[in-house]
């Protein structure tokens, strides 16, 4: 039994995560710490909102509340969305929690203590009207190169140009639309990653069996001109975790706070403390998992995140690992993902296009949902929905093949039978060549979960239910029962043994199914399969099971297409 942490990118707090979302991190990390549970490893799985930064403050502001409140309130929401995903995390936590605020905290003292923070002084722009600095999104006024009239602190969204908040021409804030502005000096706390540019190189470069699209991004960002720059840590917000070294004050830098995305990968090991916490257990609970020197050592340890993340968990936060000085665990996996596009564009949430987890329960079950995003995980590509496509896969895949399967043979049993696993008879050449098919199969699914090929373990998925299928249609036991009902029994047995079967490994894929057809099955044996044939003698002639209710319904044309209309235009 080995140990497993499993992290997945944490959301913004600000709005509900649409598909595209779903399926860049927490989607394929809730698949693999399925599987990894299913092959009875110990697991931790940790997410949490990502709480701070201009985006938090801004949309509580929109909300007409308090951005704690907000935060608090919209946790929550994303919380039960994760339920309603069936996302099985360990503990589902906060960035702005009080063990991230220590650990941060904890952090920066370590790396201000190795000699790897400079403060630098900095010209910002500040409101005299709202007594504050205006960085990044706070501020807005016509962009010096293209002329466009809302151009933000951070970027012109006319021309793309990246912007400096004191590069705006009529610059205003965004917060009371004051123009009383003028120009201060604030100082703020440089991680000096340069530094540790050799360690770092040397670590990703051990990197043997990452795939590609990180280590490319990772090598990009580590060797183009401004890719490792030494980073500013610090901002002048009210909303974040104070800027302090360790529990002391940091002189100079009262009324600061740590940039979000300083504090925010911190969350993955504070929230396995809140985890501890929430379960009243001591630190060393936590601290197994993250510390080496306190029984971290034997943990393997993968991220999951989409592409845009890759420079933050492959350079800054491996920094501030590094730069403790302490025995932190690193990453070993990182799997990372490309875009999912809505349609003939992009899925967006500041337009509200697309399809948002909220909605999409709204309509369907989330096993229909998570069979969908997880075969056309967007891995060696970015990959597009369509509602064609989404019908398409339900209707076959789920319906027609999954579905169907475990309606017939249920069916027929109950009728010819009575709902009980009969007796009789032997495996015919057919069944024989049945498993040995499903013997490879599944080994090869096994391997392509093991190294988180989502799209290519769906395929061998697929391919174990239609292997199923299609024994069925050619044994034909409704024939064979005529004129050998003891052939026709075997035939059966096999098949109710390969719903099991089927359950067991779609688990990760598709649970409520699973679960649904355990239940069916009148067991809980959920044993992953050794040896296939010894997989189908688990339940004996004799066991009794119930004939389920539609597993999976099929998606209508009319419902697709109003579905498209409903959801082509931007949310309101
Ligand atoms: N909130 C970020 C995003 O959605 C991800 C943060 S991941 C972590 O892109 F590293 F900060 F934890
Ligand atoms: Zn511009």
């Amino acid at each position: 039994m080995a140990r497993i942490l499993i992290t997945s990118a944490i959301p913004y707090i600000n709005g509900i995560k649409h598909l595209g979302n779903l399926v860049g991190s927490q989607l394929p990390a809730d698949l693999f710490a399925r599987y990894m549970r299913a092959r009875g490893h110990e697991v931790m799985f940790i997410c949490a909102t990502d709480e701070h930064g201009t985006p938090a403050e801004l949309a509580a502001a929109k909300a007409g509340q308090p951005v704690d409140v907000y935060c608090a309130e919209m946790h929550e929401v994303q919380k039960d969305l994760a339920k309603g995903f069936r996302l099985s995390f360990d503990h589902f936590g906060r960035s702005s929690s009080q063990r991230n605020h220590r650990l941060t905290q904890h952090f920066a003292g370590k790396l201000a203590d190795n000699g790897l923070i400079r403060e630098v002084t900095e010209k910002m722009v500040f409101s005299i009207d709202d007594n504050r600095f205006l960085p990044d999104r706070y501020i807005e006024g016509t962009c010096p190169n293209c002329g466009y009239d809302s151009a933000r602190g951070d970027q012109c969204d006319n021309c793309t140009k990246q912007l400096d908040p004191t590069d705006l021409i009529n610059p205003h804030s965004t917060i009371s639309g004051s123009t009383n502005l003028e120009v201060r000096e604030t100082k703020h706390l440089y991680l000096m990653q340069r530094s540790l540019k050799d360690k770092l190189e040397a670590w990703i470069d051990s990197k043997t069996d990452w795939p590609v699209l990180t280590t490319s991004i990772a090598k990009k960002w580590l060797h183009d001109g401004d890719g490792l720059q030494d980073r500013g840590i610090t901002r002048d917000l009210f909303w974040g975790i104070p800027v302090k070294k360790g529990d002391q004050p940091w002189p100079g830098m009262e009324g600061k706070v740590f940039y979000v995305w300083f504090d925010a990968p911190i969350e993955y090991i504070a929230g396995t403390a809140e985890w501890a916490d929430a379960h009243g257990k001591p630190d060393a609970e936590w601290e197994r998992w993250w510390r080496t020197d306190k029984g971290a050592s034997d943990v393997t340890y993968y991220q999951f995140m989409g592409k845009d993340n890759v420079p933050f968990h492959t350079l800054s936060f491996p920094a501030t690992i590094l730069g403790s000085g302490e025995p932190w665990k690193l990453v070993d996996y990182l799997k990372s993902f490309n875009y999912l596009n809505y349609d003939g564009g992009q899925f967006s949430t500041s337009r509200g296009r697309g399809v948002f987890m909220d909605q999409a329960l709204s309509i369907l079950p989330s096993d229909y949902w998570r069979w969908w995003l997880l075969s056309h995980a967007p891995e060696s590509s970015d990959s597009e929905f369509t509602w064609e496509n989404f019908q398409g896969s339900v209707n076959k895949d789920l319906a027609d093949v999954l579905g169907n399967f475990v309606s017939r043979i249920t069916k027929f049993c109950a009728a010819k039978f009575g709902p009980a696993i009969p007796a009789g008879g032997s495996y015919d050449d057919r069944a024989l060549a049945l498993i040995a098919d499903l013997e490879t199969r599944v080994r090869a699914y096994e391997t392509h979960m093991q190294e988180m090929e989502v799209r290519k373990a769906a395929s061998e998925l697929r391919a174990i239910w239609v292997a199923g299928n299609e024994y069925l249609q050619s044994a034909a036991p409704w024939t064979a029962f005529k004129t050998d009902p003891e052939a026709a029994a075997a035939i059966v047995r096999l098949s109710l043994n390969l719903v099991r079967l089927y359950a067991v490994l779609s688990e990760p894929f598709i649970p409520d199914a699973a679960a649904t057809m355990l239940k069916d099955m009148g067991t809980d044996n959920r044993t992953w399969p050794g040896p296939v044939a010894e997989a189908l003698e688990a339940l004996p002639s004799g066991h009794a099971f119930a004939v389920p209710e539609v597993l999976f319904r099929k998606i209508a044309d009319e419902e697709r297409e109003e579905w498209s209309k409903r959801f082509a235009g931007t949310r309101g």
